[in-house]
């Protein structure tokens, strides 16, 4: 029995954590069971996922406190290095991910939503890394991506001071986009998502890495990797489709990701 659900609802995947006696925290078990599931993703067919949290309490309250308990060095090591693989995994997913935060988001479980191209927040929602508190630095790329995405004064203050933030405090530093009631989060989740879908996906793949390789190098390289991916566009049909349809003043669009 896997611990992630996967719906399929048109071209979108959504991918539900659901361990609700741990209020879906990261086991070694369900890190394989993420891994899986994204390996399920018919990259054809499948245009945006989305990643949630089984209930209404918790989106993932973290690594599984009771499995690392016990760790020494070299086992702490690994674990690490076996959640770093599976959220560089999604953030490396050539199909963009959103991240519908519908609870706790703590320690990997704030962990695993930055590795999500877009998050979006249900008012209940709670981020932080509490790691500092269990004697312990953040281990699924806390202290790396959450400097990236807010400013690294904040990052630090929520790391250092172990200092837990609303959906609304997120919003304001950048760490989600957008927060919705509770019961509007998943429509709110699958309308963007669809909206990504109904684009042309070798172009929205190619955005994606273009924007993540480029932020990891000098704009001089940066614009390199633009003008690879812009010209590789040009192979498509789809860019002729989409041009197309805008030189005859054609509402419908027909991307065939090829
Ligand atoms: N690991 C293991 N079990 C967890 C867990 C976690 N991260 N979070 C919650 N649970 C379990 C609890 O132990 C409890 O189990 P029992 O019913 O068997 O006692 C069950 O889930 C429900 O939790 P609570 O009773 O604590 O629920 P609550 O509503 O009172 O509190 C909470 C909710 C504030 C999220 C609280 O559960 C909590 O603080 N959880 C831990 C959060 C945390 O510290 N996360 C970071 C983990 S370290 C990490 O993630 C390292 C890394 O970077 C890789």
């Amino acid at each position: 029995m896997s611990n992630v659900k996967t719906e399929v609802q048109g071209q979108v995947a959504i991918l539900t954590i659901s361990r609700p006696k741990a209020l879906n925290a990261l086991n070694s078990e369900t890190l394989d069971d993420i891994k899986a599931a994204f390996e399920a993703i018919d990259q054809k067919e499948i245009r945006a996922v989305i990643l949630t949290g089984d209930g209404d309490k918790s989106f993932v309250a973290g690594a599984d406190i009771a499995e690392m308990h016990g760790l020494n060095k070299e086992q702490g090591t690994a674990f690490g290095k076996k959640g770093n693989d599976v959220f560089r995994y999604i953030e490396t997913f050539p199909i963009p991910v959103i991240a519908a935060v519908n609870g706790y988001a703590l320690g990997g479980g704030n962990e695993i939503c930055m590795s999500c191209d877009i998050r979006l927040a249900s008012d209940n929602a709670v981020f932080g890394q509490p790691e500092a508190g269990l004697g312990i630095t953040p281990g699924f790329g806390g202290t790396q991506r959450l400097a990236r995405i807010v400013a690294p004064g904040i990052a630090k203050e929520i790391i250092y001071a172990t200092k837990n933030i609303k959906a609304d405090k997120a919003k304001e530093i950048g760490l989600v986009n957008e927060v919705y009631p509770q019961a509007e989060l998943m429509p709110a989740a699958l309308k963007l998502a669809n909206k990504i879908a109904a684009n042309a996906p070798i172009a929205v793949r190619e955005c994606k890495k273009a924007i993540n390789d480029g932020l990891q190098v000098d704009m001089d390289k940066a614009i390199v990797i633009e003008e690879e991916a812009f010209g590789r566009c040009f192979e498509t049909a789809d860019q002729k489709e989409g041009m197309g349809a805008f030189l005859e003043k054609r509402k419908d669009k027909h991307f065939i990701n090829a």
